[in-house]
């Protein structure tokens, strides 16, 4: 039986879940653990098999820190390795596809509803399973977006190229007269200024990190494992750079973050060259971004 007050791991390709993290620092008196999977990043483009293996990775390494439940603030993982992990895990293991679909379901009145994500989500067919599943009269219409992460991640949340970018992808969601938008990765609350000034005042834009946030809340008080503590601590690791991601982290958040770590997965390493002879897959370097 997991103890109440045992960590929460959450986790993303990047500082995408970061959008999560920021909702359930909100809602919840929990002791979060983040990790930043930046090394494969972004996973958006990845096959199948590699999303499954890099979420394997990093949801052992979570559980490594006895954590009581895990949230993949990922929709690419949600979509493609929450379904597999989740069955047969000793601990719940939470998406964020469910809360999304149910926050369209409550907001579309016309019942024809946009979901922008990244092409691995889209061809996944997850969403088009959980709409018809639970709202068989929604007309979903998907966009994959693989050209926003790769901005976002690069500090870009406006300007003329991540305008021509929404543009390309929110503009034949509105042919489709589609009255409501799903975010469907949490990276794109980051440039939400600019997806409602395309998608204009009369379509609705579901961001589902709030939904998640109290969906995992209820869910905890159920399992009677909500923590009674007064106050969280927040700590982060990164499988690429700590310090790019503590950027990332600050330009969003407003606010500097001082737990960040990197995580060495030697496969990485390898590929990069950078730590050339470090086998080990959880050799972990505590550290301040600038030691
Ligand atoms: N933020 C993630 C998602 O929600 C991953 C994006 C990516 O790495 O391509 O899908």
């Amino acid at each position: 039986m997991a103890k109440s007050n045992a960590p929460i791991g959450i986790y993303d390709s990047g500082a995408g879940g970061l959008t999560v993290w920021q909702a359930l620092r909100k809602v919840l008196k929990e002791d979060l653990i983040y990790y930043a999977d930046t090394g494969h990043l972004p996973y958006g483009d990845k096959s199948r098999q590699q999303i499954i293996s890099y979420s394997d990775t990093v949801i052992n390494f979570l559980k490594k820190f006895k954590v009581k439940a895990i949230i993949a603030a990922c929709n690419t993982s949600s979509a493609l390795a929450v379904p597999i992990f989740q069955p047969q895990s000793s601990i719940p293991i939470f998406g964020v596809i469910e809360p999304a679909v149910q926050s369209a379901i409550s907001i579309s009145k016309n019942n024809r509803v946009g979901l922008l994500a990244t092409n691995a989500t889209v061809n996944s067919g997850a969403y088009d399973k959980i709409f018809a599943q639970q709202a068989p009269l929604i007309k979903l219409f998907s966009q994959g977006c693989p050209k926003l992460v790769p901005l976002i991640e690069a500090g870009q949340y406006d300007g003329p190229e991540v305008e021509a970018a929404v543009k390309e992808y929110v503009l034949p969601l509105l042919k489709n007269d589609v009255d409501t938008i799903v975010l469907g990765c949490t990276h794109y609350p980051f440039i939400l200024p600019v997806i409602r000034r395309i998608a204009g005042g009369d379509v609705a834009i579901v961001d589902p990190a709030w939904q998640t946030a109290l969906n995992v809340k209820k869910s905890l008080a159920d399992m009677g494992i909500l923590s009674n503590q007064t106050q969280a601590n927040y700590s982060f690791y990164v499988s690429g750079d700590p310090w790019e991601f503590s950027v990332r982290a600050h330009q969003f958040l407003g606010e500097k973050l001082d737990n960040v770590s990197k995580h060495i997965q030697s496969e990485i390493e390898a590929e990069t060259g950078a730590e050339a002879g470090l086998k080990s897959l959880i050799p972990i370097w505590r550290g301040k971004k600038d030691e």
